[in-house]
């Protein structure tokens, strides 16, 4: 039987009467409307006290093979790890590489089926369970607009993946489409960020360009920017600094961080302008610091 003793009477309990219950909206630009599990998930992979992200992306393999900085994962991305806000990797890296222990969250590449030898974009999605399975904080798939071949079907992989997310609380990523004949200015990456959004991406992976913040004011979800190609360090830090100063909520970066001479420099110089507001210069005075 249930012990009441310790049940007070109603005039004695504090129902906090007169404080009113806060009803300020989700950190994050346009989630407010979601499920509880897809703002959890949003808030490990964001910083909720500046709303910004640094997420460390190493799934090029998954259309490249060895990528050069990712031959060995174990040795050139785990000393990476600690800190990154999140990873963006393949299930097989992450199962064969990354330490569970490492309790980060993860950005799952779900969607793959073509390599650089052939045409890319023609690809398929993963199995929810795997996601699920692997504990995923998010799903990232590829959308490539524009593409005469593979647009629709990258576009239905995106739809599908959303409505799998929302079924289980599991976050979409979608990231505008690489490759050469693709534009990388704000009147393309416009597009190809609002049409993530519009089809149930919860934020967007995109490039930075000129007129970025046209990019960033016409997608209604939060957007990280890739690094691309590596540049040198001054100029990739240069890069974070304006798409953060253009509206972008944080980075997915790869081959700048990790190609980059000292890595673990390197990522500690872009927390540095993504989460301390450090200038380009700044930054490389931290990335300096810290390797010699
Ligand atoms: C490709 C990806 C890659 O993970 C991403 O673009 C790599 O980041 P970076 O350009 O910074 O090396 O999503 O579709």
């Amino acid at each position: 039987m249930a012990d009441i003793d310790g049940i007070k009477d109603n005039n004695e309990k504090d129902y906090g009467i007169g404080i009113p219950v806060d009803t300020t909206g989700f950190f994050l630009k346009g989630l407010n409307n979601y499920d509880w599990g897809i703002k959890n998930r949003m808030s490990r992979i964001y910083n909720p006290k500046n709303g910004r992200t640094v997420m460390l992306a190493f799934d090029h393999g998954y259309i490249m093979g060895p990528t050069s900085g990712l031959e060995r994962i174990d040795l050139s991305i785990t000393p990476l790890i600690e800190y990154a806000d999140s990873l963006m990797c393949t299930r097989g890296i992450l199962r064969s590489v990354v330490p569970p222990i490492a309790n980060k969250p993860i950005c799952l590449r779900y969607s793959a089926g073509s390599s650089v030898l052939t045409y890319l974009n023609n690809e398929c999605t993963a199995d929810i369970d795997d996601a699920v399975r692997i504990n995923a904080s998010a799903m990232a798939v590829m959308v490539a607009i524009g593409d005469p071949l593979y647009e629709a079907k990258t576009i239905e992989n995106l739809v599908k993946t959303a409505d799998r997310g929302y079924k289980y609380g599991i976050p979409t990523l979608g990231v505008t489409a690489v490759g050469k004949d693709l534009a990388r200015d704000a009147r393309y990456l416009g597009t190809a960020t609002r049409i993530c959004a519009e089809n149930g991406a919860t934020f967007v992976k995109t490039y930075y360009c000129d007129d970025f913040e046209k990019v960033v004011n016409g997608c209604p979800v939060p957007i990280v920017i890739a690094g691309g190609k590596k540049l040198p360090e001054i100029e990739a830090l240069e890069l974070c600094y304006h798409a953060i100063n253009d509206g972008a909520s944080g980075v997915d970066m790869g081959r700048n961080v990790f190609q980059a001479e000292n890595p673990v420099a390197m990522i500690q110089a872009v927390r540095g302008v993504v989460h301390d507001n450090l200038t380009p210069q700044q930054a490389l005075e931290l990335y300096d610091d810290l390797r010699s």
